[in-house]
């Protein structure tokens, strides 16, 4: 297993290109299944999470190919509507392949997505908004088995915004004959993304980034060349980063839009964010002021994949903060990690309290998910002294290559 070494205290100055966004380019794959014609993806992160999800496509019967970032997948044949268990145990994501599927074959196999390091990660608002539009679903001996003989347009409400639900109904409806619609719909930016490719591939989508979605079932898609856009998470990351150890990152390829509720918390501390078309700047002098609160909700309240990399800026705030995490039930595994490397903080259930420390020191420490991962390596980046993180297998399934950002704005940091 490969693991980062991180010499920290070094500035961060320079320019990072933000990577395409996972979040986006796994549902958008899912859809590329709704039509027989080829569709080219360009800025598609090199991800181990996109790989796989590109296996699962062609075990599925699509041939589907990336290299330097253009994705290319043709699913002329969906030989199979079995999503093979050993593939979606890879990657929970793959559940919103159910609603690609089921509009291309009538029908849907696949084994219950385990939970993760995260949470438990049900998947009941998804089968019951399946069911609420005629799907027959049958759950046995840990698979799914889904019939959509009989499905039809109809209006949905999801009981909560989930990101997965909401995309498995757009899949599944823009094949489906007749309006439905999605009132309480996610309304974060991947799902636009995901809107506009399915547009244009020639479906009828409409309301996306609102609660309230529309979409008109077409007869048939064609193929479509399709740019992903920018990861906000990454480049947010990015940003704490700079925050932590003071310097001047300029990023581009993002949407600064997407990133306002985390540069609105940077901005009020010791940093200036200042943000054009798609490029955000950011001068930060490394002391780190009071935080304000941080409570993560859906979109657009402060996103839960930037929960643990704010966590690391907690612990070197001035004074005390409250990190409260309101979307899964067991994502503070980085804190152990954290006060091995000097943190003070304290978790009651789902708030974290941090009394602020003026430095954190090197140690070797673990990563228990993707975005656990990533804190650690920005706490390595603050840190006097060494750390390892191990486990960099983790953070590999987001960051297409985090030690060739970094090390391109002047951290000192190798995979090893
Ligand atoms: C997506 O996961 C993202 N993954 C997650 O990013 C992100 O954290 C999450 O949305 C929230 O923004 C992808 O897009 C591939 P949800 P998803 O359904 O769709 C509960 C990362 O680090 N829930 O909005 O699984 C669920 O348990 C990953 O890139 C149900 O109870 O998120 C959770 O508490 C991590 N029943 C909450 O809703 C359901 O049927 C949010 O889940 C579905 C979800």
């Amino acid at each position: 297993m490969g693991r980062y070494l991180i010499k920290g205290g070094k500035p961060l100055y320079g320019e990072i290109h933000i990577q395409g966004a996972k979040n986006s380019v796994l549902p958008i794959f899912a859809a590329a299944l709704l039509t027989e014609e080829k569709v080219t993806i360009t800025n598609c992160p090199m991800l181990t999470d996109v790989e796989n999800m590109a296996e699962i496509l062609r075990s599925l019967g699509a041939t589907a190919t990336i290299s330097d970032g253009v994705a290319e997948i043709k699913a002329e044949q969906v030989a199979s509507y079995e999503i093979p268990a050993c593939l979606a145990k890879e990657i929970r994501s793959s559940i919103f392949l159910l609603g690609s599927v089921l509009a291309r074959k009538g029908k849907a196999k696949v084994a219950y997505p385990g939970g993760c390091n995260i949470g438990l990660r049900p998947i009941d608002i998804h089968l019951k908004a399946l069911k609420e539009m005629g799907v027959k679903v049958e759950e046995k001996e840990g698979y799914i088995l889904c019939d959509a003989q009989e499905v039809e347009a109809t209006a949905i409400t999801l009981d909560y915004p989930s990101v997965g639900a909401t995309e498995n109904v757009m899949l599944l409806a823009s094949l489906t004959e007749g309006t439905t619609t999605i009132a309480n719909a996610a309304q974060e930016p991947e799902i636009e993304d995901l809107e506009q490719f399915i547009n244009a591939m020639g479906g009828k989508v409409s309301g996306a980034g609102t609660p309230f979605i529309k979409i008109k079932g077409v007869k048939s898609l064609v193929g479509a060349e399709f740019r992903t856009m920018g990861d906000r998470i990454v480049a947010g990351t990015y940003l704490i980063g700079a925050a932590l150890c003071g310097g001047e990152l300029t990023l581009k390829g993002v949407n600064p839009e997407h990133l306002l509720s985390l540069n609105g918390k940077l901005s009020k501390g010791s940093c200036k964010v200042v943000s054009k078309n798609d490029i955000i700047h950011i001068t930060a002098s490394g002391k780190v002021e009071a935080l304000d609160d941080v409570v993560t909700q859906p979109y657009p309240g402060f996103p839960t994949d930037l929960q643990a990399q704010i966590c690391v800026l907690a612990s070197v705030a001035k004074g005390s903060s409250l990190v409260v995490e309101n979307i899964f039930e067991t994502r503070f595994k980085h804190l152990p990690e954290l006060i091995k490397m000097g943190a003070r903080v304290k978790l009651k259930d789902r708030v974290a309290v941090f009394n602020g420390v003026d430095d954190l020191y090197g140690a070797e420490v673990n990563s228990y998910d993707l975005r656990g991962g990533a804190a650690m390596v920005l706490a390595g980046l603050r840190a006097k002294g060494t750390t390892i993180v191990n486990d960099s297998h983790y953070v590999e399934r987001g960051y297409e290559d985090i030690v060739r950002d970094l090390t391109g704005v002047g951290a000192d940091i190798k995979k090893i």
